[in-house]
């Protein structure tokens, strides 16, 4: 298997001095909102659009995972949608499992003429953490479905992601539902590529408070690395994180409706669905199982499913109890933490910065709705 390796681990002043020079030219190629913009609500206007000509390109940046399953389904069940590709990456469980998890899932949807190409098996420099205590040991729910016939391109994630969006600038919109290693070494890797994205949809982050720890979200806190470079790449960012996708939850009666479709999506579905809740049930995991990826997804599909709002995010790279965390400012100052008595920065970084907004997040969900619109996709029902 040919997958993204990991890169010789930067310390933390090469990082940032790397990060530095990509901050730079993404945000010197991007068209972001200018300042002033900061508190306005946002509905569909102010999302990226499909044209009603043709389908969106979009790559899926995914590691497989329950919710991510149904995200990959969801969107290679929806018309409006041309996937160009699928790069998984470690994160629910590791790369061994999330590139067989998204290969069996373009099997199951009939679909296997999408590339799927392997992405990063680490973190740029963090070692991994998964969450197989959530997504099962198997990472789709413990469902165990056989294994893929179907074999990765031959292309990494950062090759074909770079590819893809060079044959297209303009074009493809990044749909991030993992950590963000993958989309972090393609920007790294290609110092123009940021300015042909025209917007990444990401599940990942919250202004909430986290999910793993009180301050991060899974996705940011297994590679905040990444998130930091996506977050300063200048690429106008839709962040569709905690404070809504803990709203929609996946409950019995949807699990029994997904089981009734009579399409192979809708049942594969249904058993992950089934699999997973009876997993929480038995280990005293509480609640139901989140829809975090799938509504990411579902925002290209209906904007109007999701109020946004603008922020400048920028992500926590130096603690050592909030590492991750997304930190969001609406208006100036975007201050720092206060300067050490002694003098010493942190790799000269802490001067407060100036205030833009780089980031629309989600910050209220019509959660019904978006149920509604992703059992019946699935099931084949509804639109
Ligand atoms: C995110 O982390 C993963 O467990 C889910 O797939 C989702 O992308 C939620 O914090
Ligand atoms: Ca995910």
């Amino acid at each position: 298997m040919k997958s993204d390796h990991k890169l010789p681990a930067p310390n933390r002043r090469e990082f940032l001095g790397d990060s530095a020079g990509l901050l730079l030219g993404g945000v010197l190629g991007s068209s972001l909102l200018s300042a002033g913009e900061s508190s306005a609500a946002f509905g569909a206007a102010n999302m990226p659009q499909a044209s009603s000509a043709s389908p969106r390109r979009i790559i899926i940046d995914t590691d497989p995972g329950v919710d991510d399953a149904f995200a990959i389904l969801l969107a290679l069940s929806s018309p409006e949608l041309k996937v160009e590709a699928i790069t998984p990456v470690s994160g629910n469980v590791p790369l061994e499992l999330t590139l067989p998890n998204a290969l069996r899932l373009v099997e199951i949807a009939g679909r296997t003429d999408i590339p799927v190409a392997a992405g990063a098996s680490v973190p740029l420099t963090r070692r991994l953490i998964t969450a197989s205590y959530v997504h099962g040991e198997d990472g789709l729910g413990g469902v165990n479905f056989p294994p893929p016939k179907t074999k990765p391109v031959s292309e990494t994630a950062t090759e074909i992601i770079r590819r893809i969006v060079r044959a297209h600038p303009g074009e493809v919109t990044i749909v991030a539902v993992g950590p963000l290693t993958n989309i972090a070494t393609a920007l790294r890797s290609d110092s123009e590529l940021a300015s042909m994205i025209p917007s990444l949809v990401l599940m990942g982050g919250s202004i909430s408070g986290g999910n793993i720890t009180p301050a991060a979200e899974f996705n940011f806190y297994v590679d905040p690395e990444a998130a930091y470079v996506v977050f300063h790449s200048g690429i106008p960012i839709v962040m569709v994180g905690l404070d809504v996708t803990r709203k929609v939850q996946l409950r019995d009666d949807d699990a029994a409706a997904l089981e009734a479709g009579g399409n192979p999506v809708s049942k594969a579905a249904g058993r992950i669905a089934r699999s997973t809740i009876a997993q929480y049930r038995r280990t005293g995991f509480p609640g139901f199982p989140m829809m975090h990826d799938p509504l990411a997804l579902a925002t290209l599909l209906d904007p109007t499913l999701v109020k946004l709002k603008d922020f400048y995010v920028n992500i926590e790279i130096e603690g050592e109890l909030t590492s991750g965390e997304s930190v969001a400012y609406d208006h100036a100052p975007v201050r720092h933490s206060a300067p050490l008595e002694s003098g010493a920065t942190i790799d000269g970084r802490n001067a407060d910065e100036p205030f833009r907004t780089n980031t629309k997040v989600a910050v209220d969900v019509d959660a019904a709705r978006f149920m509604r619109l992703l059992v019946g996709r699935l099931t084949g029902r509804a639109s």
